[in-house]
């Protein structure tokens, strides 16, 4: 390679010297960040020794912020931004990419929420709750996301999922 690097999809450069790491951050994006796996998730990855990840971590109220910014620490404002995104809402969603610098790199569908009982002692406001939460909110987020990871042709979409879409429950 005549000492020259060439770089490689993501940013990284190979070389003679071996393969150069160093690109840039990639922006992750974290829905449902105000407890659970996602605050976990968002905090572990803004806390990436090698700052391998700028993350974005959302949630539906921003009134719930406290704890994620405390579990933060220094990567608040640094590795990690928190922002409003309800994933039932096209207008919430669209105001949050649109405060984005470049683009999503990955994207994570965390939010959603689980529902087991017996069919009928639940109502189906409440039914329908969970599939506009966790089937299309999490679609909604992916159609936003995916015309510009086609279009650069990299991208990476990470669904939480739940045993209990493969297992029945008997009541
Ligand atoms: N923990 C488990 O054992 C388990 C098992 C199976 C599946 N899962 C799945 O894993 C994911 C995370 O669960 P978790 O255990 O970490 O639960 P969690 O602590 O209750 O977290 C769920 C998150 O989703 C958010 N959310 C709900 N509706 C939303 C909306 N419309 N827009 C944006 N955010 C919304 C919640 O926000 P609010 O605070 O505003 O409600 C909360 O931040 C969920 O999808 C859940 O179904 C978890």
């Amino acid at each position: 390679m005549n000492g020259q690097s060439q770089v490689l999809p993501g940013g990284g450069h190979a070389s003679r010297e071996g393969i150069n790491m160093a690109a840039a951050p990639r922006t992750v994006l974290i829905s449902g960040c105000s407890s659970g796996i996602g605050l976990e998730l968002a905090v572990q990855l803004a806390h990436d020794p090698k700052k391998r990840y700028q993350v974005v971590a959302t949630m539906r109220d921003l009134g719930k912020k406290e704890t994620l910014e405390a579990a933060a620490g220094e990567a608040l404002g640094q590795t990690l931004t928190v922002a409003q995104l309800d994933v039932c809402s096209d207008e919430s969603v669209a105001q949050c990419l649109s405060c984005i610098q470049g683009e999503v790199d990955v994207l994570v569908n965390n939010a959603g929420m689980g529902l087991v009982g017996p069919l009928e002692g639940l109502s189906l406001a409440t039914m329908q709750n969970v599939f506009d939460t966790n089937f299309f909110g999490a679609v909604r987020l992916v159609k936003a996301v995916l015309p510009g990871m086609k279009r650069r042709r990299q991208g990476h979409i990470v669904v939480i999922s739940s045993v209990m879409g493969l297992q029945g429950e008997l009541w």
